[in-house]
């Protein structure tokens, strides 16, 4: 079974998505963060990010790994922070709009997905990547209130950036810029059960997911 999770940048879909995996006893898997090992690459190989042939090779060879404690190695060596710092934060929406980076990451993702049950979180696994999920929700919040929680997050984990502004100004152009790619944009599919969690605490929000997967799903 999968539980699709989509959602803009800093909707709080990681922290969800792990909750709710644990309820249910199912394993969880964070999309972006094959985007991010892809963005990494890109930094680490001295490559454009405007050459989409050079970062689609990356991506296709790209070797990722998911371990215990939500840690992620790319090409052998831990990437788990290395994943979650400006640098990379700056150019991951732009190599995720190319389409050859995402048919790479594509099969990745649905080889993983058939292993068992999972809450996929993403911004296209209910339209693209498993339109045939057996419940689907897509999570917004207004640009505020993802901005609140993105730098508090930051502050408490002590990585990315602690100014407002730079904060703010980031998510919304990564958001514009997943939502008007061509290749698999960043859409509320039909069939999902759209939520704004902008005045809803953490608790609030799992638990009317958590009533649909159990009630509708
Ligand atoms: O979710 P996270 O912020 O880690 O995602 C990083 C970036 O990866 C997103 O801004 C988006 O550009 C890309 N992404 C994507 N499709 C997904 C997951 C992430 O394009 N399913």
């Amino acid at each position: 079974m999968i539980i699709a999770l989509d959602g803009p940048s800093g909707v709080g879909k990681s922290t969800l998505a792990r909750a709710l995996a644990s309820r249910l006893q199912f394993s969880c898997l964070d999309t972006g963060a094959l985007y991010r090992c892809v963005a990494l690459s890109v930094l680490l190989a001295g490559v454009d990010e405007a050459n989409e042939i050079d970062v689609s090779k990356l991506a296709q060879t790209a070797t990722i790994r998911f371990a215990p404690q939500n840690k992620v190695f790319l090409n052998g060596a831990d990437v788990t922070d290395d994943i979650r710092g400006a640098r990379v934060e700056r150019i991951v929406s732009v190599v995720a709009a190319y389409p050859r980076v995402r048919a790479a990451l594509l099969e990745k993702q649905r080889e993983i997905g058939s292993l068992g049950n999972y809450v996929v979180e993403g911004r296209d696994i209910g339209s693209t990547v498993f339109p045939n999920a057996e419940c689907k929700f897509f999570l917004t919040a207004s640009l505020e209130a993802r901005t609140r929680r993105r730098l508090l997050q930051n502050q408490e984990k002590q990585r990315g950036s602690v100014d407002e502004q730079e904060v703010r100004n980031m998510l919304a152009k990564r958001d514009a810029t997943d939502a008007t790619r061509e290749a698999s944009p960043l859409v509320c599919p039909s069939d999902a059960v759209r939520i704004d969690t902008s005045d809803k605490t953490f608790e609030e929000v799992l638990t009317l997911i958590l009533n649909h997967v159990y009630e509708a799903c």
